[in-house]
């Protein structure tokens, strides 16, 4: 069965449970940051391990399951949980969950991650809207013959297309105001990927800092690129979970990523709470 064909299976899988609900806007929780799917309204719950095709999550603090339903009166599509290249899974399989989504429809996707601060303003805790990427990974997950049935939005689909506004200008506008009426203020950074699985080093991270990075992670760079060539608006949330190597005090460790997260995924679930209806509005004015 061809990519294409396995991700068409999972779609009529899930529209046949999704029913009548056609969310718009699909949203990707990153580790330690599942609460919000708690706030769905009349969810409906699938497990990853019952959807052709569908990677598992090998990872503690990802739990793999989709949740449809409303947020802030909005149809979302929150998948909690996601896989990462560093498990040993494929390019086209760590981003398999997002053209999923956009073969559903979705327009427009937030992606949430765990990271380390790298820029000295930023503190544990905090939530960064992201400006921009850069793709360290060593690997793309459109190598390969182009596919333009991806392309789900108008224009899309492209062999080459363009990155510039990755992360919709849009779209950060409407997080900030969310925020605002959170009673917080979201600052802006850009994101650096690596592939992990290890944290960087403190050389690394001087490096990357020298790169203009604010943030460090392991993932959310495939799936922009990927929502992307597909047309859907993309926003990119970071949890700063820890200070990045050599900044702090501690040795980094996988526990301090999850606890910071656990502190911190209420707010993130108020603020999705709020925006998950500015976005859904925004993208119906599109055509
Ligand atoms: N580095 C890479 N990935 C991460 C970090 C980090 O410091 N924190 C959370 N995810």
């Amino acid at each position: 069965m061809t990519y294409y064909d396995q991700v068409a299976e999972a779609v009529a899988f899930l529209k046949a449970r999704l029913g009548s609900l056609e969310p718009h806007l699909g949203i990707v929780l990153g580790s330690g940051l599942g609460a919000v799917a708690n706030a769905i309204r009349d969810p409906v719950v699938v497990p990853y391990s019952e959807i052709p095709n569908f990677p598992q999550s090998t990872v503690e603090g990802h739990s793999g399951r989709m949740v449809a339903g409303l947020l802030g009166g909005a149809p979302v599509i929150i998948l909690q949980g996601r896989v990462h290249f560093y498990e040993g899974y494929s390019p086209l399989q760590v981003t398999f969950p997002m053209r999923v989504l956009g073969a559903l429809g979705i327009r427009a996707v937030v992606l949430t991650n765990a990271a380390g601060a790298i820029q000295a303003s930023l503190h544990v805790g905090q939530l960064v809207v992201l400006t921009d990427h850069i793709n360290l990974m060593g690997w793309n997950p459109l190598n390969g013959p182009n596919d333009p049935r991806f392309g789900f939005r108008p224009g899309a689909g492209l062999r080459f297309f363009d990155m510039t506004e990755a992360y919709s200008k849009t779209l950060r506008g409407l997080a900030k105001e969310a925020a605002i009426d959170e009673g917080f203020a979201l600052e802006e950074g850009i994101y650096l990927a690596t592939p992990g699985p290890n944290f960087e080093t403190p050389a690394e991270i001087r490096a990357f800092r020298a790169l203009g990075a604010a943030l460090v992670g392991m993932s959310t760079v495939p799936e922009t690129i990927v929502a992307r060539h597909m047309g859907l608006e993309v926003l990119g949330i970071s949890c700063v979970t820890n200070l990045a190597a050599g900044l702090g005090s501690a040795p980094l460790s996988h526990e301090e990523v999850n606890e910071t997260g656990r502190w911190v995924e209420s707010r993130l679930a108020g603020l999705l709470q709020r925006l998950a209806p500015k976005i859904a509005a925004s993208v119906e004015m599109e055509p």
